[in-house]
């Protein structure tokens, strides 16, 4: 091997583990070379199918087209739920840990169970019915995978809004998707300070006359707005409601569940997954990637409003009968030991974090960490950016104290669940490389005329055959799912990443090759910000690039040209982080405001982003060749104005 540091299986993992390495390289080669064969005994081993497929996969990636057991019918939540209620009705199936420490609340499958069917039964009393797109914009309480998995027994498709989200995110998202019930919350409660959630949902029900529903969760009491003829508390509709609910068969290509996210163009975009193809995959993947076992306590720290939440907070290791953790809170309250205070507290065995959480946690010190026991843990992963490889040393060797692996898992939004990832007991580690393919996966790297690289090199992360949990299309816009994935490299999926493949195989994801950011693990699309900067009235233009940042990934890094005759002003940067915050949401805050009396274009008109990347992190000698630009002049004023750090 020649990359730095290798970490081998750890030998007890070598045992024990379900997949060692001679098994990975065999089943892999099966799952590629037999893909149909392959899949078929995953999904009659992993699912309970209430009618089987008659055909495993018709896919055409040149059309964007992908459909996965065909003639298959299943429902999510008896995967979920009611198949496990005979042997471990009695087991916890989630366990909720509050934002104050001293709040936690255990449910058992059984009780998952009822309040899964009481709530389905609202919701058709509601007259939602199979098919109908139901809004939910919730704090991380267990009402929240409740409300996931009775929209699943009826044959919703729920569309999960990230509650950091503004309310102009919000009402965008309920208008695209057409929804007309919304789940929500009083308030939330995350590192101690409230969340007004139903604040918030009101502004946008103000412009989205179709909802008539509006379901309302009682986490705080606070003082919120009531509207008579469309809010009903939560509790006091499913208490009403009979707790045993027939659930609603679905055909395995029948839509799950949308979750917008940002592309390089636009407003995000409705990624649509559907039910047998995604069920399989996320329960296989957590099942393998975790090598959860019987009793093992698991916790994932996403936000349900991001896809990792979905995949492996609720439906994978639901699907598995495994006990899930729900964190309402964040990692760094009441202090930097929280997690692992959670740890010990409730025996957790593989914990799942993002790189920007790990980063902050190293930054506070090890002795937060070195205070508790973390006896339970044998696993740890990572999600959502590259890892570097210091955050993955201090990960393994302060809170895993050498003992527990790390599987970086790469995937995206629109993959469903994993597609790069180690597996415990079978793959060598090496920190920042998020390794080998998981089984049926095909990554190639293109080079730029689209053709396939061979062995060791870099170039655009493309996949090469249809995989289950694959997106199926973006929600009323397929003309937009081919456009985005699949006519860049006609006959691949494009990931919009960058890659490096090493003389061992392993991948290195080194970053997006398109204007998506990546800021703590949170996808924002540079358009979405200038989209805000430009809505002021005082803003003539404004383009935004991401920038390195210890913390949190990147940085968002604007480039504002004020209209002219406007004198920038500190007050103006205000007004415009505000707009940011208002339009899309906290999370969207530019990190720098650098005034631009001018940016740098090409003759056509066209903002050259290379150059402005180059500037925002500082690496003046790559600038490369400025000659084509419309006016040069521009880029060193620029330089000369560009901010501390
Ligand atoms: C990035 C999150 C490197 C990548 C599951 C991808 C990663 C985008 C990793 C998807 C990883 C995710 N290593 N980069 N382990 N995981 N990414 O849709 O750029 O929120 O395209 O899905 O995050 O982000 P999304």
């Amino acid at each position: 091997m020649t990359e730095q540091h290798v970490y081998p299986v750890p030998e007890a993992l070598k045992q024990k583990a379900a997949i060692d390495a001679d098994t990975y390289q065999s089943l892999y080669r099966q799952s590629v070379e037999q893909p149909d064969a392959f899949w078929a005994a995953q999904a009659e081993t992993f699912l309970d199918w209430q009618e089987k497929w008659h055909t495993v996969c018709k896919s055409d990636l040149r059309k964007g087209e992908v459909a996965w057991f065909l003639g298959g019918k299943l429902n999510v939540s008896v995967n979920c739920i009611d198949r496990h209620l005979e042997a471990r009705g009695d087991q916890t199936a989630i366990i909720w840990e509050g934002d104050d420490p001293s709040e936690d609340q255990l449910i058992t499958y059984r009780e998952l169970h009822e309040e899964v069917c009481r709530l389905a039964n609202v919701l058709r009393e509601r007259g939602v019915k199979k098919g109908d797109r139901v809004c939910l914009y919730m704090p991380m309480i267990p009402e929240a995978c409740y409300a996931m998995l009775a929209c699943a027994r009826i044959g919703a498709v729920h569309s999960v809004v990230f509650g950091g989200f503004s309310p102009d995110a919000l009402k965008d998202r309920i208008q695209n998707a057409d929804c007309q019930v919304v789940i929500t919350a009083d308030e939330g409660v995350r590192g101690g300070r409230k969340i007004p959630l139903k604040t918030n949902t009101d502004k946008a029900l103000a412009e989205c006359p179709d909802v008539h529903t509006c379901l309302v969760v009682k986490r705080t009491a606070g003082d919120i707005q009531w509207e008579d003829s469309r809010d009903v508390w939560y509790r006091d509709a499913v208490e009403a409601a009979s707790p045993e609910c027939e659930p609603e068969w679905m055909d395995s290509e029948d839509p799950l569940f949308i979750l917008y996210t940002s592309g390089s163009t636009g407003k995000p975009k409705g990624v649509l997954h559907t039910t047998g193809g995604y069920l399989l995959q996320a329960a296989m993947t957590h099942k393998y990637v975790f090598d959860q076992q019987e009793g093992d306590v698991y916790w994932c720290t996403a936000d349900v409003g991001w896809v990792t939440g979905h995949s492996y907070i609720v439906y994978g290791p639901l699907a598995n009968g495994a006990t899930t953790l729900v964190f309402e809170g964040v990692p760094t309250y009441p202090d930097a030991a929280r997690c692992w205070e959670v740890v010990d507290k409730h025996g957790v065995n593989s914990f799942y974090t993002a790189p920007t959480a790990v980063r902050a946690l190293m930054g506070a010190g090890d002795d937060f960490v070195k205070r508790t026991s973390r006896k339970s843990l044998r696993i740890l992963g990572s999600v959502g950016e590259p890892i570097n490889p210091e955050a993955w040393e201090w990960y393994y060797k302060v809170v895993g104290d050498e003992r527990c692996p790390i599987m970086d898992t790469w995937w995206q939004t629109e993959t469903g669940a994993h597609m790069m990832t180690p597996l415990p007991g079978a793959t060598d580690l090496k920190p920042g490389s998020c390794t080998k393919p998981f089984f049926g996966v095909q990554p190639v790297l293109l080079d730029s005329e689209g053709n396939e690289i061979e062995g060791a090199g870099e170039g655009s992360l493309a996949i090469k055959a249809s995989w289950p949990s694959q997106l199926r299309t973006v929600y009323g816009d397929h003309q937009r799912c081919i456009d985005t994935y699949y006519s860049t490299y006609p006959g691949y999926y494009f990931t919009g990443d960058g890659a490096r493949r090493d003389e061992d195989g392993y991948f290195w994801i080194t970053g997006r090759v398109d204007d998506v950011l990546n800021v703590s693990g949170h996808r924002m699309g540079t358009a979405e910000v200038e989209s805000a900067l430009v809505l002021h009235e005082q803003v003539a233009e404004a383009a935004v690039v991401g920038y390195p940042h210890d913390i949190k990934g990147q940085g968002i890094y604007a480039y504002v040209t004020p209209m002219t005759g406007v004198e920038p002003s500190d007050e103006l940067k205000k007004e415009l982080i505000s707009l940011c915050v208002k339009e899309i949401g906290a999370i969207a805050k530019p990190d720098i405001i650098q005034w631009a009396p001018g940016l740098p274009k090409t003759r056509s008109g066209k903002i050259m982003r290379r150059i402005l990347r180059k500037i925002a992190a500082n690496e003046l000698d790559s600038l490369g060749d400025t000659s084509t630009l419309a006016d040069p002049a521009v880029v060193d004023d620029l330089i000369d104005n560009r901010a501390n750090r």
